[in-house]
């Protein structure tokens, strides 16, 4: 596998998106009680950069999630990480790189509601709605993408790539 000869997304690109989104996010969340909740480990440079931008409080937690896919669709989720603030009565905003099949999202929302947080959204910096496998819908979401695999800016092949300030397509090697 090898990345596309030019970024499909350039940093200053990506950082419009998500000017966008810390808008939006800051006029949604305005006067509500609301906690950032980064998914470890895609989402930690697209988190950083959204909730900078961003103009009104939100308090700050983690979750990481990993995600065994396999013949089953259900697919079993654990959290290696899980959220260490008490979520009951806060609005709780999950922080997503991509979202793909939907599954990991899907139990992260089911674990967030079990902790009867006043309401739940999702937000996405990269969406691939083709590819999902489960009835779920990014409630802001930076950048369509079609069924395709991207690496950098946080999200990885087997660990490599997350460094990267662009966004590029995983080719396969001729
Ligand atoms: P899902 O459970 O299939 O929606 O997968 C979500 C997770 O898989 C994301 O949070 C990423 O960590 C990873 N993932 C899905 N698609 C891509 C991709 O195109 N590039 C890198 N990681 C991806």
């Amino acid at each position: 596998m090898k990345l596309s000869s030019s970024p499909l997304y350039t940093a200053s690109q990506i950082q419009e998106r998500v000017e966008v989104l810390a808008e939006k996010l800051s006029q949604d969340y305005a006067g509500r009680e609301t906690i950032a909740l980064i998914v470890l480990k895609g989402a930690l440079h697209f988190g950083s950069d959204l909730l900078r931008k961003m103009t009104v409080p939100v308090s700050i937690d983690f979750i990481r999630a990993k995600s065994y896919k396999g013949a089953a669709s259900t697919g079993r989720v654990e959290f290696l990480v899980p959220p260490s603030l008490p979520l009951k009565g806060k609005h709780v905003v999950i922080i997503e790189d991509i979202l793909d099949t939907g599954l990991t999202a899907n139990a992260i929302l089911g674990r967030v509601n079990a902790a009867k947080p006043a309401s739940v959204a999702i937000c996405s910096l990269f969406d691939k709605p083709k590819c999902r496998e489960v009835d779920l819908r990014g409630d802001y979401v930076g950048i369509e993408l079609e069924r395709q695999f991207v690496v950098g800016y946080g999200m990885d092949y087997e660990e490599r790539y997350r460094e990267l300030p662009d966004v590029y397509v995983l080719e396969e090697e001729e």
